[in-house]
């Protein structure tokens, strides 16, 4: 079956490679961009050399940097109006997956108006709006190579994805130097948050030969690199790999769709403020052990992948060790069980029906090998407390 398949126009990769900014301007003919920025970015006065950079070619650019960590669609009205007042013509978003997740629903709602309510699955977003150009500041989301954003509803409380090639960041600059001072916390939360996209686009029903190829490549780098990015705040090969990682784990899931640990994931943020990566983190191992006889060959394949298992062991021996890695990587990098988290277990059983009907009815789990009904994930969001 053809797939379609949607990446950036452009890419810049490595270190340093935001200095290409201005050119890039240059390039695709703006001349009034806007930033959309994480509010550390502001802090840490990455916004002002931003400016100052655009400054010496003449360009100014106004800031917006307000987003919300896990954005919801009060958080970005006041972007919206601050973007059309200014008249501008292009979005520069910088920071982790909510600040360019925000800006992707800015550009859309500033070029074309609306409620982002409008937009949500099964809506597909082809309307294409002012041009974005996406700079990650951590090896996580992929969010600067996908055609997806996740915005609450601050009414329903809701998590809504939205999707369409309108969505594709024009640009995406790729530079690891950017992520060497992000703390372990977030390195850790967000590498999980990439392993489990390429996993899941490998394993997805949705899976094509070329997501195929990404997420192989994605799957191989992130799990080499993770624990030692995180961990070893001077290895910059492994922050290097895993910007890269991260980026190709994006372009993976975005073209094959993510399945039912990120439609497990997202009720999780909704109603208990995990943060994305580690309710994902959370969830990964037993989902992948339930997940394992839908798909043998391909879970097989992943631990061979990441050479986790040699080429010749058997299917089984490959399922133990990739579930024994995903653990390991849990433990290594300090991830908290829920009650560790500060989930009350009364509270989180109230929730269990409630979470495991907005799950399903994110179609991300009906991209998952095995399908679970709504019983089954019930069972699953129990096991996973346990
Ligand atoms: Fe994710």
């Amino acid at each position: 079956m053809p797939a379609d398949i949607y990446v950036p126009s452009m890419m810049k990769i490595g270190g340093g490679s935001i200095q290409q900014l201005p050119q890039i301007l240059s390039e695709l003919g703006v001349i009034r961009p806007f930033i959309i920025a994480d509010p550390i970015m502001a802090e840490l006065g990455v916004t002002d050399k931003l400016k100052t950079m655009m400054a010496e070619q003449q360009i100014h650019a106004d800031v917006f940097s307000n987003v919300m960590p896990e954005p919801d669609d009060r958080s970005i009205i006041g972007a919206v109006e601050q973007v059309t007042r200014a008249n501008a013509d292009c979005l520069i978003a910088i920071g982790g997956g909510s600040a360019i997740d925000s800006a992707k629903a800015i550009a859309l709602l500033a070029s074309h108006g609306g409620h982002i309510r409008d937009y949500k699955v099964p809506y597909v977003i082809h309307q294409q709006s002012m041009p974005l150009i996406a700079i990650p500041t951590t090896a996580g989301t992929g969010s600067e190579c996908t055609r997806v954003t996740v915005i609450s509803d601050s009414e329903s409380a809701e998590k809504m994805l939205c999707m369409g090639p309108g969505l594709m960041p024009k640009v995406a600059i790729i530079d690891y130097e950017l992520t060497l001072t992000v703390p372990f916390r977030v390195a850790a939360d967000t590498g999980i948050d990439a392993l489990t996209h390429a996993i899941e686009a490998w394993v997805s029903k949705k899976a094509n030969p070329y997501s195929d190829q990404q997420a192989i490549a994605a799957m191989r780098m992130i799990s080499a690199n993770l624990i030692d990015a995180c961990t070893d705040a001077d290895n910059r090969a492994a922050k290097e790999a895993m910007m890269l990682g991260a980026s190709l784990a994006g372009i993976a899931f975005s073209n094959a769709s993510v399945a039912l640990v990120h439609g497990m994931s997202r009720p999780l943020g909704v109603h208990f403020h995990v943060p994305h990566g580690m309710s994902n983190a959370m969830l990964l191992p037993a989902i992948t052990e339930f997940s394992l006889a839908g798909a043998s060959q391909r879970y097989a394949d992943c631990a061979r992948h990441m050479g986790l298992a040699n080429v010749d062991d058997d299917d089984a021996s490959c399922h133990a060790a990739l579930v024994t890695f995903l653990k390991k990587v849990n433990d290594t990098l300090h991830v908290p069980s829920m009650s560790e988290f500060g989930i009350a277990k009364g509270e989180y059983d109230d929730k269990l029906a409630l979470m495991a009907k907005q799950a399903l009815a994110s179609g991300s789990p009906a991209n998952n090998p095995l399908v679970p009904d709504e019983n089954a994930m019930i069972e699953l969001y129990k096991q996973v407390y346990r």
